[in-house]
């Protein structure tokens, strides 16, 4: 097992009408910006609930945080943080409210002269304004973790940032939230928390037994509700092994003392700022070439995944991790997601070489576990996806 250290600062409320406490959480005569998304809160009912919880405070409201959150879009509610002199942010969403919120807690605190230097200098953010979250929607774990990711429509970038300043002081996780989900939002919610947990997972043993079996159990949990949330989101006992699934996934627990991956994320990220694909079949389309292409660094893993979590019991490791591959494919097309470029877009040629063309300028030369996958195997990789 690898040296580690492990500090997770956000405190989690989990369970049926937990909204009801947001006032213990938040600062008393905090001035809080509620910042949301395109309007799904108003409709589930779950606005009524934050406000009603926060009639004492007073809040001002920021909506418009859309799907890929967009670097334009804050710019315009930094500017109401500042105009209004804001002291707390709350962030009411999925993945894109939560992650568009930490750009904000940390562009609101920044000194330098363009906040998109985040971004592109990838500045490790020490500290931000504070913030908590309630989650409408179980799928990228950033209600606990200090990671977000910003699209640039522009330039059709879309970039990673993130520090130990950008974990929430509080997030609020009620599993009835997704009953009001539409599927294919469930379907890419188990599709990236699935994803989460096996690129901190399929790289190389090192003796990690315990991160192991926490990685496998996720795994076998996300398998086994699939089906159940699939058909029935107000299914509560299978929304809430869902929803901490989800959170489990990528709160840093998992990644302790191992080696991790993150390949099919970077390849994934360009797929989304080039076509607009969901998050979650972006990682689709990659993973089955990704895993083909590096099978021999990865077949151990590959085939312990196979038996553990998929029961594969017959074969030798080739023939194991091979079934992996297939296991996990047939997994996201069960969901109702497709697993080749081409099934989203008819301008698919000459992507691989845009992208290996991106990562090269941007000096990414050495990607994956071993830092070794270079923009000219990034490119074979995406081709092999199409
Ligand atoms: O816009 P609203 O009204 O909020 O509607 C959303 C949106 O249309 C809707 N939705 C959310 N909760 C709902 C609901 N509809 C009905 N009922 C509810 N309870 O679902 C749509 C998608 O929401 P979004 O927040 O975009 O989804 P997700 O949580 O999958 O977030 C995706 C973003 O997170 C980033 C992705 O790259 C993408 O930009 N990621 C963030 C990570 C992190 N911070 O750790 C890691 C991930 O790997 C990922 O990259
Ligand atoms: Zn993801």
């Amino acid at each position: 097992m690898n040296n580690f250290d492990l500090l997770n600062p956000t405190k989690i409320l989990f369970g049926k009408n937990q909204i009801a406490n947001l006032l213990k959480e938040i600062p008393e005569n905090a001035k809080i910006l509620l910042l949301y998304g395109s309007g799904s809160i108003k409709k589930n009912g779950i606005y009524t609930q934050v406000k009603e919880a926060l009639t004492s405070y007073k809040i001002i409201e920021f909506g418009g945080i859309s799907a890929n959150p967009e670097y334009a879009v804050l710019m315009d509610a930094l500017q109401v943080i500042k105009n209004e002199k804001i002291t707390f942010l709350l962030a009411v969403g999925g993945g894109s409210v939560i992650d568009g919120t930490k750009f904000l807690s940390a562009a609101a605190l920044f000194k330098g002269e363009n906040p998109w230097d985040i971004l592109a200098k990838n500045i490790a953010i020490q500290k931000g304004m504070p913030f908590g979250t309630v989650l409408t929607l179980p799928a990228t774990g950033s209600e606990m973790n200090s990671g977000a990711v910003i699209t640039r429509k522009e330039t059709k970038e879309k970039l990673v940032m993130g520090g130990p300043g950008l974990f929430p002081i509080f997030s609020i996780l009620d599993p009835e939230v997704v009953k009001s989900i539409p599927q294919h939002q469930i379907a890419n919610g188990l599709a990236d928390a699935f994803t989460h947990v096996l690129e901190q997972y399929i790289t190389y043993p090192v003796n990690a037994l315990i991160q192991d079996r926490f990685a496998e159990g996720i795994l076998q949990t996300l398998i086994e509700i699939a089906p159940k949330i699939m058909k029935n989101n107000a299914d509560y006992n299978a929304a809430a092994n869902f929803m901490w699934s989800c959170t489990m996934a990528l709160n840093g627990l998992i990644q302790k003392g191992v080696p991790s991956d993150w390949a099919i994320h970077m390849m994934g990220h360009e797929l989304t700022a080039l076509f607009g694909i969901d998050h979650a079949r972006t990682l689709a389309i990659i993973l089955e070439s990704h895993y083909t292409y590096n099978f021999e660094s990865k077949k151990e893993k590959l085939a312990q995944y196979a038996t553990r979590v998929w029961n594969v019991t017959k074969g030798t490791t080739e023939e194991k991790a091979l079934d992996g591959i297939k296991k996990t494919v047939q997994f996201f097309q069960s969901l109702g997601i497709k697993t080749t470029l081409s099934e989203y877009t008819d301008s698919y040629k000459g992507t691989a070489e845009i992208i290996s063309k991106r990562f090269e300028e941007r000096g990414w030369k050495g990607i994956g576990e071993h830092g070794k996958i270079t923009p000219n195997d990034v490119e074979k990789i995406v081709k092999m996806s199409y």
